[in-house]
């Protein structure tokens, strides 16, 4: 889940780096560095932190040379040290890597054996060094990486650059991902077409275990038994690769706003035109399906979570969810005649992608709910879903939650559909019903300074908890996680009857208790919960609709939702669970976009 990209240019390459790497931050940016090739020379610069800090040691040690290599890091092996920063470097031979060599410890050990010594802790240098014990053996560089790769064992993307060769720079890819760009005599890698959208349109995405060797002249690409591939190259679309804030402070604020537009956008996707009927892939289809199985990280977990209810209530049929890296690894018990969901914003998950992998060949369909179409999970699930969120930069999500609710809703009312359960009037009902969407989430946005206001308070807190029944107990967890992750104010999401057993105890006027309860069904439970808070001395912060609010009485604080239909309500209140974390961070002085420790794209188990 580090950035990586090179560059063979015609001009000097170390700020067409650092704009692609700027690009790829959101993979990570515990320091950053690059490398270059000047007339033969090969020399690098690395610094700690964000890319600003490189920028900044580029300003006063400038790096010159027209092909170069560049890395973004997200520590895994080693402290988030200069040292440990990419690019390695092991005499000639430089390399930048996003993964985790498995078996590094043992080739560590060989080459220690043979006299090599590495000089940091982590697994990317081994790659160098063995790659320099093969140069030494009097292996063309070509064929030297070709070597090293046959020993590594894990998940990577690596880009290697060689001394004395200008025009020379050779990739690989084996369970992260890498793509090729064509520029008019000019070529480049990067870990996604993002990084590489202002120098061209062109790109080639490489399968897994391909590896290629590029010159000015082009690329030529083998795969993992070291045939000649053929991979096509594709044109990209630059609106899907626009990363500007759009004139809004951070990425996340844009993002959230982004939401009823990219809403509207994936409803016209996924409907017929005249908006009253599903239009999927044939190959969405439940009706001989005796089971689902959702299964993602993050996020997109508490999506699948929310989306149980949809099937259940929708479509009468027997649901798991999952985390994608305990689902792997736990035995589960598969059905020939399950469908499989995976759900993931990058597509490029590690664990959701073994998960994937682990469970394909054992289920009747996979179907992936993703928003990068040309991910790994995308190309590897049956039939790929798109979210149409659009490029989603902040690190914590926003618009990708709910656009992957609103896809999931409509996979419910397909198997619905499929099943019986839904005839087809009631399924006209239900999208008549999502038409509303996005009116009624720009309502939810408008009360983003009521919420400021509110989040002023909250980030006083030392903790809040966060309450919810039904499809709000999932909701409650994601607000809880968007307010830790980016405000670094602990926070809990309990299923509100949860409650007694055993948070309460955390109860007293410093905590703050977050109750989402829509005036439903459930709502009078969720009162009579609120209500054991509030005889405890705690803070309640209650969001509902009119009726809710009137009915529950007095509270310490409160947000006015729209009243919207239940089958809709986890995406408008996410809005203000998205709002009120961003405020809180806002008070807080944090790092919205890129909060400390995290990574948007996590490749790595
Ligand atoms: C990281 C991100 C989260 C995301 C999760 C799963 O932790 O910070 O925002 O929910 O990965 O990512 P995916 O791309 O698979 O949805």
């Amino acid at each position: 889940m580090c950035g990586i990209v090179g560059v063979l240019g015609t001009h000097e390459v170390a700020p067409l780096i650092l704009e692609s790497l700027k690009r790829l931050e959101y993979r990570g940016y515990d320091s950053a560095g690059i490398a270059t090739v000047n007339n033969g020379t090969l020399d690098r610069r690395r610094a700690v932190g964000k890319l600003i800090n490189l920028s900044d040691l580029l300003v006063h040690e400038p790096l010159t040379g027209k092909s170069g290599i560049g890395h973004t890091r997200w520590a895994t092996h080693g402290a988030p040290t200069v040292t440990n920063a990419h690019p390695h470097r092991s005499g000639g031979v430089a390399v930048v890597h996003n993964g985790i060599i498995e078996n590094f410890k043992a080739l560590r050990a060989e080459l220690a054996a043979a006299g090599l010594v590495h000089e940091t802790g982590t697994d990317t240098e081994t790659i160098a060094i063995l790659t320099r014990l093969h140069l030494t053996q009097g292996m063309t560089p070509a064929k030297a990486a070709a070597a090293t790769l046959a020993r590594l064992e894990g998940a990577f993307a690596l880009a290697f650059l060689f001394e004395g060769e200008d025009d020379l720079m050779i990739g690989a890819r084996k369970g992260s991902p890498l793509a090729v760009g064509h520029g008019d005599g000019e070529m480049y890698l990067g870990s996604d077409a993002i990084a590489l959208a202002p120098m061209t349109d062109r790109i080639t995405y490489l399968e897994e275990g391909d590896w290629v060797v590029l010159t000015r002249a082009g690329a030529e690409i083998f795969d993992a038994d070291g045939r000649r591939a053929n991979r096509a190259v594709s044109r990209i679309r630059l609106d899907q690769t626009q990363v500007d804030k759009g004139g809004y402070r951070h990425f996340m604020a844009k993002e959230i706003a982004e939401q009823p537009a990219v809403l509207q956008a994936a409803l016209a996707f996924h409907l017929d035109p005249s908006g009253q009927a599903l239009s999927l892939p044939d190959e969405v289809d439940f009706s001989d399906c005796d089971r689902i199985t959702l299964v993602a990280c993050g996020t997109g977990f508490y999506a699948a979570q929310v989306a149980k209810y949809w099937f259940e209530q929708l479509a009468r049929i027997q649901v798991e969810t999952d985390i994608a890296s305990e689902y792997r690894y736990r035995q589960p018990v598969l059905s020939d005649k399950a469908v499989a969901i995976f759900i993931s914003q990058s597509g490029e998950t590690a664990d959701t992608l073994a998960a994937l992998r682990h469970v394909r060949d054992q289920v009747a369909r996979t179907i992936g709910v993703i928003n990068v179409p040309t991910s790994s999970i995308a190309r590897e699930t049956d039939v790929a879903l798109p979210i149409l969120a659009g490029p989603e930069i902040s690190v914590a999500s926003t618009k990708g939650f709910t656009a992957q609710l609103l896809v999931l809703l409509l996979l419910a009312l397909k198997a619905g559909q499929d099943r019986g359960t839904l005839s087809a009037d009631q399924v006209k009902d239900h999208l008549a019903t999502l038409a509303s969407l996005p009116g009624l989430m720009r309502q939810a946005l408008d009360r983003n300074e009521e919420i400021d206001k509110i989040a002023r308070k909250l980030a006083e807190a030392r903790d809040v908890l966060y309450l919810g029944r039904g499809m709000m107990y999932p909701l409650a967890l994601e607000a809880a996680l968007k307010l830790k992750e980016i405000s670094y104010i602990h926070a809990e999401g309990y299923a509100s009857g949860e409650l007694k057993h055993g948070p309460i105890a955390l109860i007293d006027k410093t905590m703050p208790v977050v109750v989402l309860a829509p005036r439903d069904a459930l709502f009078e439970k969720t009162v009579s919960n609120m209500q054991e808070v509030m005889a405890r001395q705690g803070q309640v912060l209650l969001i509902s609709d009119p009726a809710g609010l009137e009915e529950a009485g007095e509270v310490w604080q409160s947000i006015t939702l729209p009243t919207v239909p239940e089958l809709i309500a986890p995406m408008i209140y996410a809005v203000p669970a998205q709002l009120l974390a961003y405020h809180a961070a806002m008070v807080r002085g944090t790092d919205v976009d890129q909060p400390r420790n995290l990574a948007k794209s996590v490749t790595v188990e």
